[in-house]
């Protein structure tokens, strides 16, 4: 308790101490003490890194009203995230070291710093993906700071791969397959799975939309969706936003109103002037259509319980399981084609023949 009120102490001096832009930092607290006997402790006691990085701060003339003003910037964007399964969503608490890498904030940025993909130690004391996970916040105190964690063309772990498309580089980090099971091999022979979760996890976008990862002949189309839209995941995923219910931090596609889920239609109209559904020239329909076939057969075959839709664990034909893999990955990606129409009609279609 003692500490935290201590480091509130040295906030306020600090966060007082820039605003009245003071030059040199160290000066200041050195003014402050004289007056304030009581504070000259709390300054002493106070970590070296508090101190040090006001120092920065005055050095490089930084700015703490480029943000903190009386505009509305950090307001809006927090509604917006806080609204968004990254700010509300539960699964930081996935904090062990090889789930944390992608859902806590300190994981993130320590991998982003060490250049890995994986870290060494769980995290404690988790957060949620926030502003500082993907903005460089608190570096150099300038508006600068908006800059995003990063933007280098990302290496699909599974795969190797890479994906290099603008700014949605940074949500691919994340937005990828985990590593935990292999892609299977045709005509590999039995194939034994071990765990219920066999398959991609939850977030394989970004194969999808890069037309790899998936079983079967490689695919050899390309993807509208990667050729034509220059920021990727951002363009159609950050559009405008419509309250705190679709597009900006709020990262949705759809919204409800008036009691009935809509689409952001706007972020496709750029490119497709009278776009009026994202089932545009019936392509949802056809892959729900396709992934209702392949899941059929899932059941019959005793890959899926038809009942809690979770896999069976078991030993089948490599062809099985490639199927599985191919109806896992589209079933997680949740775009239903849209993100790739093509490779996600020949993944099920792969998926088909495989079971057939
Ligand atoms: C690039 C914009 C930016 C600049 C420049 C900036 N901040 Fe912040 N600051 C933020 C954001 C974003 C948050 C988090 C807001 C939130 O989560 O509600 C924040 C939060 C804070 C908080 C709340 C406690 C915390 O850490 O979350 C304090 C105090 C603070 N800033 C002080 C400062 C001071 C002092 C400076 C200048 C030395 C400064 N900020 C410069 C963007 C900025
Ligand atoms: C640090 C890892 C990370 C980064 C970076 C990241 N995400 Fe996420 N994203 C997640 C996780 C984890 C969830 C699920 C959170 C939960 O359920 O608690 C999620 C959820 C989402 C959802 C909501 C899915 C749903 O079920 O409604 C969307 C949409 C999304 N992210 C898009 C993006 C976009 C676009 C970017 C880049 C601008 C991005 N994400 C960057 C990890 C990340
Ligand atoms: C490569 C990054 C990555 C790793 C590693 C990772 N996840 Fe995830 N996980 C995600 C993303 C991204 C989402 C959100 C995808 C979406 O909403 O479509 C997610 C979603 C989830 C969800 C929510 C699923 C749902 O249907 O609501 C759970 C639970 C989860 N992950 C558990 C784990 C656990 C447990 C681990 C570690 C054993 C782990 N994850 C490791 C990226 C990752
Ligand atoms: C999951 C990652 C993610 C999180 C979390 C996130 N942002 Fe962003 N933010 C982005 C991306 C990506 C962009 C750039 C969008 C674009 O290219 O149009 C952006 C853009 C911005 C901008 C516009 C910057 C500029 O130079 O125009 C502001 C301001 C901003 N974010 C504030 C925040 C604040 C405040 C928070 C926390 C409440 C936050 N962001 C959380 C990814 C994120
Ligand atoms: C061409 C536009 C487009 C691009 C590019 C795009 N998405 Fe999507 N995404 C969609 C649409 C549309 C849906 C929802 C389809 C539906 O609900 O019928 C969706 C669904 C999702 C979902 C499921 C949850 C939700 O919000 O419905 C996640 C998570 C997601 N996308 C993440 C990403 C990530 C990460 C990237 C970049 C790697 C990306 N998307 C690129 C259009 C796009
Ligand atoms: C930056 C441009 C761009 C954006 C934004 C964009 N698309 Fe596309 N999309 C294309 C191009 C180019 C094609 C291929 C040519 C065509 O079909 O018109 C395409 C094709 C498609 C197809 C395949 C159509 C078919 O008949 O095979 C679907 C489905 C689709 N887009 C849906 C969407 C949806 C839904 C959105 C918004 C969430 C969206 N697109 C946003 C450029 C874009």
């Amino acid at each position: 308790m003692k500490k935290i009120l201590l480091s509130l102490l040295v906030i306020t001096l600090a966060v007082s101490l820039s605003i009245m832009g003071i030059a040199c930092k160290e000066e200041a607290v050195e003014e402050a003490t004289d007056a304030d006997a009581a504070a000259e402790e709390t300054v002493d006691d106070a970590t070296e890194e508090v101190t040090e990085e006001v120092v920065v701060t005055a050095e490089d003339g930084g700015s703490c009203m480029d943000c903190h003003n009386d505009s509305t910037l950090i307001v809006s964007k927090n509604v917006q995230w806080g609204a968004s399964l990254h700010g509300s969503g539960m699964t930081f608490e996935r904090n062990g070291a090889s789930c944390a890498v992608c859902h806590t904030s300190e994981g993130f940025t320590e991998r982003m710093t060490a250049g890995t993909f994986e870290i060494a130690e769980d995290v404690e004391n988790p957060s949620p993906i926030n502003c500082r996970t993907c903005h460089d916040i608190h570096d150099t105190y300038t508006s600068a700071d908006w800059a995003l964690t990063s933007t280098e063309p990302v290496t699909i772990e599974l795969t190797g791969d890479v994906y290099d498309l603008g700014n949605s580089n940074l949500c691919v980090n994340c937005h990828q397959p985990r590593t935990s099971y292999e892609i299977p091999i045709a005509g590999a022979g039995d194939v034994e799975i071990t765990s219920t979760r066999f398959g991609p996890h939850h977030g394989p976008q970004s194969s999808m939309i890069a037309g790899v990862g998936g079983y079967g002949e490689e695919y050899n189309g390309s993807n509208v969706h990667y050729d034509a839209v220059d920021n990727g995941c951002i363009t159609c995923h950050m559009g405008d936003a419509y309250g705190k219910q679709a597009g900006g931090h709020t990262m949705n596609v759809t919204y409800e109103y008036h009691g009935s889920t809509n689409e952001n239609l706007a972020v496709c109209t750029s490119c497709h002037e009278d776009i009026e559904s994202f089932d545009r020239n019936g392509v949802q329909t056809e892959i729900e259509e396709l992934l209702a076939e392949v899941h059929e057969l899932l059941v019959e075959q005793g890959l899926i319980d038809g009942e809690s839709g979770s896999g069976i664990t078991g030993t089948f034909t490599s062809e099985q399981v490639g199927a599985l893999w191919n109806f896992k990955t589209i079933e997680e990606d949740r775009s239903v084609g849209v993100h790739n129409p093509k490779f996600a009609k020949f993944l099920l279609e792969t998926a088909l023949d495989a079971l057939e």
